[in-house]
């Protein structure tokens, strides 16, 4: 659909309207992508960070943060026991840690994709050959958010960083065929309802086929604890508007706005989500992953698997049975 930024901000500020912009959304879910919900198995393998975004807990600056890093034999291990679950799809994230080189990582991908998973890296920004290396070893996606398009407050966020070079790996990875993820925060401090129009219609316009937006939530060992945040309500609302204007891919219900608000992901998947993201990362490590505070899951495979299913059902939904790439969706 097209929207223009005058439209996008009057659906952004409707707070009384938005019952109306979520079933709209959800009716546009349905048509698109049909009912199911695609799980994806969520691996945080590294908390180690190069970077300092003053939002995020596991800031290189936090010396609090205990860190780790699975090696190859546990990432192995941990999806194995993943994919013996039933998860298609394998997330693999982790903070800007170099040491998952490609001699180290493709050797672990090639592996993991013999469990016949698909598989998504989220590792941050890497040089063109990394990316084109991790892809030939069978890498099928890949997660980065532009977190906002508003450049200076980019900027101040995320010091040392450049958004053009964010921006260019988003290009390599569409070049290099991968199937593209990205997405924003929402309540920054600074951000206005007009940047987070022009954060959708940039969205629109890269083509990505998956949409993560979550609210900002402060973390108390950052440089903005004293920060609002943002609210369910407009994550809620701006992800409804981006199932408006990418109509068929992929959105999921963000762990961020189960956080924020038990039953955030249910109220989601009311208005334009259609994919859940479980923690299958061991409980001794999720809990050291914790980019702003309450960060929920962790633990067994198939933990939040069952409740999950029992909660789709009374929405007459289901978990997906394919591996839940965009275009493949409507499968139950
Ligand atoms: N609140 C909400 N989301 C956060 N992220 C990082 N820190 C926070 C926070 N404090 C998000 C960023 C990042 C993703 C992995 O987590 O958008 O891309």
């Amino acid at each position: 659909m097209r929207l223009t930024k005058e439209e996008i901000v009057a659906l952004l500020a409707d707070e009384a309207g938005e019952e109306v912009l979520f079933r709209q959304a959800d009716e546009v879910r349905k048509e698109f992508v049909g009912d199911a919900v695609h799980l994806r198995g969520l691996i945080e393998f590294s908390n180690i960070c190069r970077n300092d975004c003053l939002y995020c807990g596991i800031r290189r600056s936090n010396k609090k943060v205990c860190r780790y890093r699975l090696e190859p034999e546990a990432l192995i291990e941990t999806a194995r026991r993943a994919a013996a679950a039933g998860f298609k799809t394998l997330v693999m994230q982790s903070g800007e840690d170099l040491y998952y080189t490609p001699e180290r990582l493709c050797p672990v991908i090639e592996k993991i994709k013999k469990f016949d998973v698909a598989v998504t890296l989220s590792l941050g920004e890497r040089s063109y050959a990394d990316y084109k290396a991790f892809r030939e070893a069978g890498a099928d996606r890949y997660l980065m958010r532009i977190e906002t398009t508003d450049k200076d407050l980019y900027h101040r966020l995320d010091p040392g960083m450049s958004w053009q070079r964010r921006y260019e790996c988003l290009l390599e990875l569409k070049e290099l065929g991968y199937e593209l993820g990205s997405g924003i925060m929402t309540g920054l401090p600074g951000q206005c309802l007009a940047s987070i129009a022009e954060d959708l219609l940039f969205l629109q316009k890269l083509g990505i086929d998956m949409a993560g937006i979550g609210p900002f939530i402060p973390h108390a060992e950052t440089p903005l604890v004293r920060e609002a945040g943002g609210t369910l309500g407009l994550a809620l609302r701006t992800m409804a508007v981006m199932r408006l204007l990418l109509p068929d891919i992929n959105i999921p219900a963000t762990t961020a706005m189960e956080t924020l608000h038990p039953g955030g992901r249910l109220k989601a998947l009311q208005a334009g989500a259609n994919v859940v993201m479980l923690n299958v990362t061991e409980k001794c490590y999720s809990r050291l992953y914790a980019l702003y505070p309450g960060k929920t899951g962790g633990g067994a495979a198939e933990t939040g698997r069952d409740e999950l299913g029992e909660q789709l059902e009374t929405l007459g939904r289901c978990i997906g049975a394919g591996y839940g790439s965009r275009k493949q969706n409507p499968v139950c």
